[in-house]
This record gives C-alpha cells, sequence and structure tokens, in this order.
C-alpha cells in the first residue's frame, strides 16, 4: 500500500482559478461550514474507506508514547483525534470552521482557531497532527513555522493531504474520478460546489520536495515524504530537532 518518495506530479489545475488570501480562507470556512453535517459520510464513500487507513497509518507513524498531547489540527469532525485517543494520547482539535467543531464526535476538548495563529504556548506540546486540509492553508511556510514553535523538541509531527500520483496511469484514473465522478456524488449527496472544489484544490499544494525544504526551515530537518495506496494520499512525517 505504500510506496516512499521524493518527487511527485504537478495537478492539472491552475491555481489562478481558485480564491487567495482572505477571500480562500472565507471560502474555505463557508464550505466546510456548508457540508460538515454530511462530511464523514462522503468522506468514506468516494474514498471507499481508504481515509480511515490513512489516518490510522498517520497516527501510527506519529510514534508517540502514550499520555503525549498531540494537537490535531484543521480537526474536522474529529476523526484523528478519536483514532489518537484509541492510541491513548491525550488529542485537542482546533478548526476553524464551528460548523465541522459543532459535528465532532470526538469528545475531545475542541478550539476554534485559524491554525496559522496557534493559541499555545512554545514547545508546549509533544505533537501535531493534520489530516487532509495543507492545501486549504493559505500559507504553508508559516504554518510549519507554527508548528516548529508550538512542538516540544523531539516532538512528532504526521500531516496528510491527498496527492498527485506519480504513476501517469493512476494519474489518469485519479483525474477522471476525481474531476467528473467525485462531483457527481458531491451534488447527489451533500454539495456540488464543494466536490468540485476538491479536485482543484490540489494545485494548492507545493511538491514534497518544496513542503520538505520548507518543513526542515520550520525546524523539521528529519522529515520524510511516503506516498499512500500509489500516491492518492501523502504522508509528511518528522521529529522537531533539538
Ligand atoms: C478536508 S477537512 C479535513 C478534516 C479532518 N482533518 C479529516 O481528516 O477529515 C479540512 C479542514 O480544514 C479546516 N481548515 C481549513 N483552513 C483552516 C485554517 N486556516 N485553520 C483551521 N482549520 C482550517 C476546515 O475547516 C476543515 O475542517
Amino acid at each position: 500500500m505504500t510506496e516512499p518518495s521524493t518527487s511527485g506530479a504537478r495537478a492539472s489545475w491552475d491555481t489562478e482559478e481558485l480564491p487567495q488570501g482572505e477571500e480562500k480562507v472565507a471560502a474555505v470556512q463557508g464550505m466546510f461550514d456548508a457540508i460538515a453535517p454530511r462530511y464523514d459520510r462522503l468522506n468514506r464513500i468516494i474514498s471507499f474507506r481508504l481515509d480511515v487507513r490513512w489516518r490510522k497509518r498517520a497516527v501510527r507513524d506519529l510514534a508517540l508514547p502514550p499520555g503525549s498531547l498531540v494537537l490535531d489540527l484543521a480537526s474536522g469532525t474529529g476523526d484523528l483525534c478519536i483514532d489518537l485517543a484509541a492510541g491513548g494520547l491525550r488529542p485537542i482539535s482546533m478548526d476553524l470552521s464551528f460548523g465541522m467543531l459543532s459535528a465532532d464526535r470526538s469528545g475531545v476538548p475542541r478550539v476554534q482557531t485559524d491554525i496559522l495563529r496557534l493559541p499555545v504556548p512554545d514547545a508546549s506540546v509533544d505533537g501535531a497532527t493534520c489530516g487532509f486540509a495543507l492545501r486549504n492553508l493559505v500559507d504553508l511556510p508559516t504554518f510549519f513555522g507554527e508548528l516548529g514553535r508550538v512542538v516540544r523538541a523531539g516532538g512528532r509531527i504526521a500531516l496528510l493531504d491527498v496527492s498527485v500520483p506519480t504513476n501517469r496511469f493512476v494519474r489518469w484514473g485519479n483525474d477522471i474520478y476525481f474531476g467528473k465522478v467525485v462531483p457527481r456524488i458531491g451534488a447527489l449527496l451533500s454539495d456540488g460546489a464543494a466536490y468540485r472544489y476538491l479536485p482543484k484544490s490540489v494545485a494548492y499544494l507545493p511538491t514534497p520536495e518544496e513542503m520538505l525544504a520548507s518543513l526542515a526551515d520550520g525546524g523539521f530537518s528529519d522529515a520524510t515524504h511516503t506516498q499512500l495506496s500509489g500516491g492518492l494520499t501523502q504522508l509528511l512525517v518528522a521529529t522537531r530537532d533539538r
């Protein structure tokens, strides 16, 4: 299921069609508020439940001991928090969208905040996770810098997001599925516009090399990048420099 990778393909969409800056923040917040009630169901359907496996893999690779305090950033409905708590960790759920936080079923403490400005002191947590939200942020280097600020030396991070498969055949199938099929499923069961945005939003993501370099600048010089499920998803894991 996994393929270590240091390179990635570019998305077939252009970011010029997509909102930027404050316009993007407002669009993302409004979109997730709108789709929150049906978010989990759609996730399971469109990923054929692979999303469940990807989050479990992220928690496994986070590899922190029980009792560790972990921020789950852009936590959405709390799926990663549930897995973190099941692993004996102490998660705190943080998200921009009140709608998503209201749908959080994890039962862990919840905080409404923009994760580019974390409301926690320096070096105060053992780790952080972030699932499928990197492409929604307006400034990834700032986010990685915030991770470096709040995670203690020797602490760990695990970040998941969708990806562009490097294999041309898999990429072709993925483009058709996410470009044509998923928006129709979204329109039928949730919000068409939100699920049309999903494939386009991949264009916001820098290449793996760029993210690894940016993580190193943020204080995570051992960061690794792994493709999951043939490159449908990517996982970045790192230890905070001492
Ligand atoms: C695709 S959902 C992922 C939710 C969850 N992590 C998961 O694995 O299912 C993306 C989440 O990122 C949140 N988000 C986007 N930008 C954010 C920001 N700047 N600060 C905090 N949360 C943000 C959205 O509100 C949404 O809940």
